[in-house]
C-alpha cells in the first residue's frame, strides 16, 4: 500500500479515485503523475520496528544500545563486505528488529542458513513474526554461545558473522569471549563485520576522540578495516575484519 492507501499495483483506491474525478479536468493528469511518484509503504521505514525498538531501549538501554533500528545504508555497509551469495552458513549477532537480517536473507542462497543470536525475547518474537523464512534460525541465547550453538545445529563454521552488538558497553571478559568465539566460528576467508556508533567518544586522553574498536578487534582478527557511514542516526563506523 502507498501513503494514500492504494495497493502496490498502483491502482488508486476509491478515495484517491474520487479525489482525481473531483479535481478540475486540467489538473487531473498532473495529480496522477504526483500520485505515481509517491513512495510505497514498502519503501518507507517500518513504523512497527521503530516502536518495538524504542520500547526495548526504555526497558534495557544497555543491551539495546540505540533508540531506533539501523538505517538501510548502515545495514548495507554491514552486509555487503561478506560474500554471502554462495554461503552455506551465516551468523548474525544482535538482530534486533532485523534490518541486517532482511538483507542477509535477500542475499543468501536457497540452501543457505542464517543463525541469528538475540537475547531479547521481544525481538525474538518480532523476528519470528516478520521473517517467516525457513532459512532463518533465531537462537535466543547470547552471542558468546556461538560455537556450541552452531555445533548443536550440525555446523562447524560460518562464512560470515555480522555483529550489531554494543561491544563497548560489555565488560572485557564477555567482549573477548564473543570475539574469540566469532573468530573461531569463521570459515577460512570468512568476514566478520561490526559497527560502532561514532557518537561513542573516548575521553580517557587529553582530548576526546572517536572510540576506536580497531585495537580490540585486532587481538582476534589479522586484518581490520574501518569506514564511516554517515547516513545513520547516529553515524557509525563499520569494521570489516578477517583472518584470511
Ligand atoms: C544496537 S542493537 C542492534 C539491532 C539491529 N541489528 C540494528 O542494527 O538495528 C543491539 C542488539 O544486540 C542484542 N544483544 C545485546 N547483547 C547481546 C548478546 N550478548 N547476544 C546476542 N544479542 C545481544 C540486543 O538485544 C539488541 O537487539
Amino acid at each position: 500500500m502507498n501513503l494514500l492507501g492504494a495497493h502496490s499495483s498502483r491502482r488508486p483506491s476509491p478515495v484517491v479515485q474520487s479525489i482525481f474525478s473531483e479535481a478540475p479536468a486540467a489538473s487531473q493528469s498532473r495529480l496522477r503523475q504526483i500520485y505515481e511518484q509517491l513512495p510505497q509503504t514498502a519503501e518507507l521505514p517500518d513504523f512497527n520496528a521503530f516502536v518495538a525498538f524504542a520500547g526495548q531501549w526504555f526497558v534495557d538501554y544497555r543491551n539495546t544500545a540505540s533508540v531506533m533500528p539501523s538505517s538501510p545504508q548502515l545495514a548495507r555497509a554491514m552486509v555487503l563486505p561478506s560474500q554471502i551469495r554462495r554461503a552455506e552458513t551465516v551468523v548474525e549477532f544482535g538482530p534486533g528488529t532485523g534490518p541486517m537480517t532482511e538483507l542477509l536473507l535477500k542475499g543468501l542462497p536457497e540452501a543457505g542458513k542464517l543463525f541469528s543470536f538475540e537475547i531479547n525475547p521481544v525481538f525474538v518474537d518480532y523476528l519470528a513474526a516478520h521473517y517467516p523464512d525457513p532459512r532463518l534460525h533465531v537462537i535466543q541465547a547470547g552471542a558468546e554461545t556461538v560455537c556450541d550453538s552452531l555445533r548443536e545445529h550440525g555446523h562447524e563454521e560460518a562464512e560470515a558473522v555480522v555483529s550489531s552488538l554494543p561491544l563497548s558497553f560489555f565488560g572485557v571478559e564477555l567482549r573477548n569471549q564473543i570475539l574469540s568465539g566469532a573468530a573461531e566460528a569463521l570459515a577460512p576467508g570468512g568476514v566478520f563485520t561490526q559497527f560502532q556508533y561514532a557518537s561513542g567518544l573516548d575521553c580517557s586522553g587529553r582530548f576526546p576522540r572517536f572510540y576506536d574498536l580497531r585495537p580490540v578487534l585486532g587481538r582476534h582478527f589479522r586484518r581490520v578495516r574501518r569506514h564511516l557511514v554517515w547516513l545513520n542516526l547516529p553515524p557509525a563506523f563499520v569494521y570489516v575484519c578477517s583472518n584470511g
